[in-house]
């Protein structure tokens, strides 16, 4: 089994380029199945994620080919409507899916998501909206077959919470739907926007992405187009926590700074001082982190849940008392019994996770359970004396590219093995 051996306490120094965003491909990489022509996606990340919507096109019947970071699709040779069990189990958020397929071959097949690392992975915004589209939706024996028996159609969708997933799934059907599609309270995301862009440059006509309420007007058909995708906002903010307790001068490339905006606070608050350029951040620690009185993950633009593990890795380091209030995900908390293994002093009570910061961590086994978790045990690690052994690396490699390779040439004492 392979872990990473994280030797701690080495200053980073230099630049890093950020890749492509994994939460923007594997939408994109969906949506193209509603093209008429080829796709080629410029910037995909080198993850494991990205592979497995890879083997999900190829199923369906499309030719996908991978050079570098460049993933050309062609969704012509399309005919399959299922996608495999194993399949939906690699990659929860598979459900993205769902949408592109009934739109393309009139049915889909998919085994219910289910729960996950983060705690149950309830899908009801998504099916409620297909079928107020015209999607016919059977629930059996955890899975679902969903049929299209008069066309999709237009509709105005409430959404009680502002799914991202829900929002990319509605997007996509609404693309080749009958009519106009409102949807009200949708996610503001940069993936959305993104997303939005590349079915705009297929000829799809979409409104108000990044804003809560967005118009998408069928059209008859789309082409396929080129697209950069844009850069991983959550990778960004990982490297920046990296630098933050290793008491490092990093500076953070190929990332658009104001997706960044709504982490940027939290390190300044931690006394880190953040410059933002066109499109790097360079970002400066100080000898001592001090804490961050009180993070909320909520709805871009607010805090991203994705990012609140490594913050809260940061914060052990730091002095003084933080709080952390989980508002998207149930269970996003497992990342603390391993933090406690390397020294961390933190509380966890519902939702609300206390972190009173604590002088040194020193080196454990520790095992990562879900993606983000795991890079909170890295950037923990990087920070630790002595010797850090983390476990469990699949989950990271779902959503860093080479984190080892990365982090080594910026200096830490880190390898796989
Ligand atoms: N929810 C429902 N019903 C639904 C859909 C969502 O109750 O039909 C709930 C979820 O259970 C969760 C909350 O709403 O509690 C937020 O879920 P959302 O649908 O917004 O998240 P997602 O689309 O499943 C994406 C990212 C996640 C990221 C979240 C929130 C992708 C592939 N995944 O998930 O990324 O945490 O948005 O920003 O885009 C990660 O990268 O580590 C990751 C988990």
């Amino acid at each position: 089994m392979s872990k990473l051996l994280i030797h701690g306490t080495k200053k980073l120094k230099g630049e890093v380029q950020i890749h492509g965003a994994k939460n923007s491909t594997l939408p994109l990489m969906a949506a193209s199945l509603l093209c008429a022509g080829e796709c080629v996606l410029h910037n995909c990340p080198a993850l494991s994620d990205v592979d497995t919507a890879i083997k999900i096109l190829r199923h369906l019947g499309c030719k996908v080919e991978r050079t570098a970071g460049d993933v050309v699709i062609n969704p012509l040779t399309a005919k399959n409507y299922d996608i495999p069990d194993h399949l939906m189990r690699e990659m929860r958020s598979s459900i993205i899916f769902l949408g592109a397929i009934v739109s393309r071959l009139d049915r889909a097949i998919l085994s219910f998501p289910g729960g996950c690392e983060l705690g149950p992975r309830p899908i009801d915004l998504h099916l409620s909206s297909l079928r107020k589209m015209g999607v016919d939706i059977r629930e059996d024996h955890g899975c679902l077959d969903c049929v299209v028996p008069n066309g999709l159609k237009g509709a105005v969708i409430n959404l009680s919470f502002p799914s991202v997933g829900a929002t990319e799934n509605i997007m996509i059907t609404a693309c080749l739907a009958k009519g106009k599609t409102v949807i009200n309270n949708a996610a503001r995301e940069p993936e959305i926007s993104d997303l939005a862009d590349f079915l705009n440059s297929c000829g799809a006509k979409i409104h108000g992405a990044g804003n809560s309420t967005i118009c998408v007007e069928g059209v008859r058909r789309l082409t396929g187009c080129e697209h950069f995708v844009i850069p991983d906002r959550i990778a960004a903010a990982t490297f920046m926590t990296a630098a933050a307790i290793t008491g490092s001068t990093l500076t953070v490339s190929s990332v658009i700074p104001e997706h960044l905006a709504p982490v940027i606070p939290a390190l300044e608050e931690s006394g880190c001082q953040v410059d933002l350029y066109d499109s790097s951040i360079r970002i400066s620690a100080p000898k001592h982190l001090s804490r961050i009185k009180s993070i909320r993950t909520m709805p871009y633009p607010g805090f991203p849940t994705d990012a609140q593990a490594p913050v809260m890795a940061m914060t052990t380091l730091a002095e003084g008392t933080s709080m952390f209030v989980e508002n998207i995900f149930e269970s996003r908390y497992k990342h603390v019994g391993e933090l406690l293994r390397l020294g961390a002093n933190i509380k966890v009570e519902g939702r609300v996770a206390v972190v009173e910061g604590v002088k040194r961590l020193s080196g454990a086994t520790v095992e990562a359970s879900d993606l983000r978790g795991g890079a909170a045990l890295v950037v923990a690690g990087l920070a630790a004396q002595g010797t850090t052994e983390v476990y469990g690396l699949h989950h990271l490699d779902r959503g860093y590219e080479s984190i080892e390779k990365n982090l080594a040439l910026l200096g830490a004492d880190i390898r796989r093995v």
